[in-house]
């Protein structure tokens, strides 16, 4: 089979009490790139998380499936060991381990026992990827995101993706904060890894990361629903009007979309 599928059925997630989504459909198959836009607030970094099993975020209703295996049911370690993966929003500073042995950790923890990368290939391994997104090499030294830059934490997160190899990945505004050379550099190493073994979901606010990655699909969530899907031009018909064509075009007013839906 090539690739994994994620199958997001009508999930609901509530946060101390309130209903943040209201059912959300979704799938990614290995070889597809999604993108979701939206307005603040609608949702976006809550659905990342509860796949990934934030424990704050609770499940009231709906599933989530990789290649038939019930990620709500994973602790959140199995679910990155299922292949999962989560480019944060906002990544947190772990001080104490170094990126490098961080990154080795993660790498080992997707492989058997008895199995674990040597030290040589992951060093091998590692450069090449530093190489490739332009960090430099001292930075793997330092502790996890501690004192990084914006941008550097985002470029980190990348370096993650690269080495941990998942099999689905949802990056969470990874184009926040970024240069414009780094958006290309950051991009180039997404682009790297596009093949029929690997999905990807990109949150993002802005089309201009599309233009360097292109999605097969694009996702508007609005008032936690996905709420219309369509292809590359749904992003610049955004980028160019907003979002208030689509509450027109769907007759809904602001928060109404409940009593509609
Ligand atoms: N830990 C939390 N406690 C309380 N409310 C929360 C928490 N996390 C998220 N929310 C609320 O859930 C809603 C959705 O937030 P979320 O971060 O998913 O939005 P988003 O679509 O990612 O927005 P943005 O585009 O600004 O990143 C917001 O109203 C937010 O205030
Ligand atoms: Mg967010």
């Amino acid at each position: 089979m090539a690739g994994s599928t994620l199958e997001i059925k009508n999930l609901h997630v509530s946060i101390e009490g309130n209903q943040i989504l209201k059912g959300v459909n979704l799938t990614i198959k290995g070889g597809e790139f999604h993108a979701v836009m939206g307005p603040n607030g609608t949702g976006k970094s809550t659905l990342a998380s509860a796949i990934m099993g934030h424990p704050k975020f609770e499940i009231t209703e709906g599933s989530v499936y990789l290649d038939g295996e019930d990620v709500l049911e994973m602790e959140v370690d199995e679910r990155a060991r299922a292949g999962l993966f989560l480019g944060m929003q906002y990544p947190s500073e772990i001080s104490g381990v170094t990126t490098s042995d961080f990154l080795r950790s993660s790498i080992n923890a997707r492989r058997e026992e008895g199995d674990e990368i040597s030290l040589m290939k992951f060093i091998k391994e590692m450069d090449a990827a530093l190489d490739h997104l332009e960090i430099d090499k001292n930075m793997a030294q330092r502790y996890l995101n501690e004192g990084f830059s914006g941008g550097e934490k985002k470029r980190n997160e990348i370096l993650q993706l690269m080495l941990i190899k998942p099999e689905i990945a949802i990056l969470d505004e990874i184009d926040s904060g970024l240069d414009i050379d780094a958006l290309k550099v950051v991009s180039k190493g997404i682009n790297k890894l596009r093949d029929d073994n690997f999905g990807c979901l990109i949150i993002t606010h802005y089309q201009r990361l599309l233009n360097y990655i292109t999605p097969d699909k694009v996702h508007v969530m609005m008032q936690g629903r996905v709420v219309k899907s369509g292809g590359p031009e749904l992003a610049k018909r955004l980028e160019a009007e907003g979002y208030d064509w689509i509450k027109e075009e769907l007759g809904i007013e602001d928060e109404s979309l409940e009593q509609k839906a």
